[in-house]
């Protein structure tokens, strides 16, 4: 039997209206389930039983549960390119590539050779680093979980990067030009105001960051000066509302930058020792 691709998408985009969620996720889901761009989705008239079984399954997944489309894929994209996503990884964030465009223009102007990604998850930053740069980059995580992930996407994009298990600097061995970091940032008290998306579906280990979202800052700010070069530099992801909070917090390093994201916001701070 074969349903009409047509009746059915708008069959599932009306549910997704009548529960205000965004029914372009339909389309979506639907195209990564055809393999086929979302144009070429138009093109398709039919659907056999077992494509429209799956394709109800995903989208009612996603409609009844939240779960994001990346977790929901294990798939995501992140700088142009494709990464590995589960449960025990931070899915990447759109703001965290303003980081890496940070990353990059400086170890280019500065001629950098070593690189340490404190807090990976997924691997995502330094693997977009690597991939753009020449630097020898070692990437750091208490999740063991979490650096099978990033193992995984160092396949997937066939770079070279060492990995050390690591509570903050703990194992760190040595000195690097750059250190970049997106830590835990969310304070405690706001984790349970947090979007269900994030809440339920980003490991609490990657967003929960203490007392005002500042310990894993704290940590960096206390160990850093250790493992930089004379030269070196910090460049850190910062939450919303945190820049003056940072700032304070590393008043003995000097700030040479802070780089705004898409939405005018503070993002990232970069700093000399
Ligand atoms: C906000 S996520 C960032 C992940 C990735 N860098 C990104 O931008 O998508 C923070 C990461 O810090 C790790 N983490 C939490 N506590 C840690 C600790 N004490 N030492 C090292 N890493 C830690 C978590 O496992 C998580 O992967």
């Amino acid at each position: 039997m074969y349903m009409k691709l047509i009746k059915l998408r708008k069959e599932l985009k009306d549910l997704y209206i009548q529960q205000d969620k965004d029914p372009a996720d339909v389309d979506f889901i639907i195209s990564e389930l055809l393999h086929v761009s979302r144009t070429e989705l138009n093109l398709i008239e039919n659907v056999d039983d077992q494509e429209e079984q799956i394709i109800r399954e995903y989208a009612l997944k996603r409609l009844n549960t939240d779960i994001p489309i990346d977790k929901l894929f294990n798939k995501a994209y992140f700088y142009g390119l494709n990464f590995y996503i589960d449960e025990f990884v931070l899915s990447p964030r759109q703001d965290s590539e303003i980081l890496v465009d940070t990353a990059i223009k400086y170890i280019k102007e500065n001629e950098y050779k070593t690189c340490l990604d404190m807090c990976t998850g997924s691997g995502c930053i330094a693997i977009a680093i690597k991939k753009n740069t020449q630097i020898d980059m070692l990437a750091s995580d208490i999740s063991n979980k979490a650096l099978r992930v990033a193992k995984k996407n160092v396949k997937i994009n066939d770079v070279e990067i060492e990995f050390v298990k690591s509570d903050m600097f703990e194992k760190v061995e040595g000195k690097f030009d750059l250190i970049v970091s997106n830590p835990p940032y969310i304070a405690s008290d706001d984790i349970e105001y947090l979007d269900k998306e994030v809440r339920d579906y980003d490991p609490l280990l990657s967003l929960d960051g203490g007392d005002m979202g500042l310990k894993f800052y704290n940590e960096i700010h206390n160990e850093a000066r250790r493992h930089l070069n004379d030269h070196g530099m910090l460049i850190l992801e910062i939450g919303y509302d945190q820049k003056q909070l940072i700032i304070s917090l590393f008043n003995d390093f000097n700030l040479i930058e802070s780089v705004k994201d898409l939405n005018g916001i503070d993002r990232v701070l970069v700093f000399t020792k």
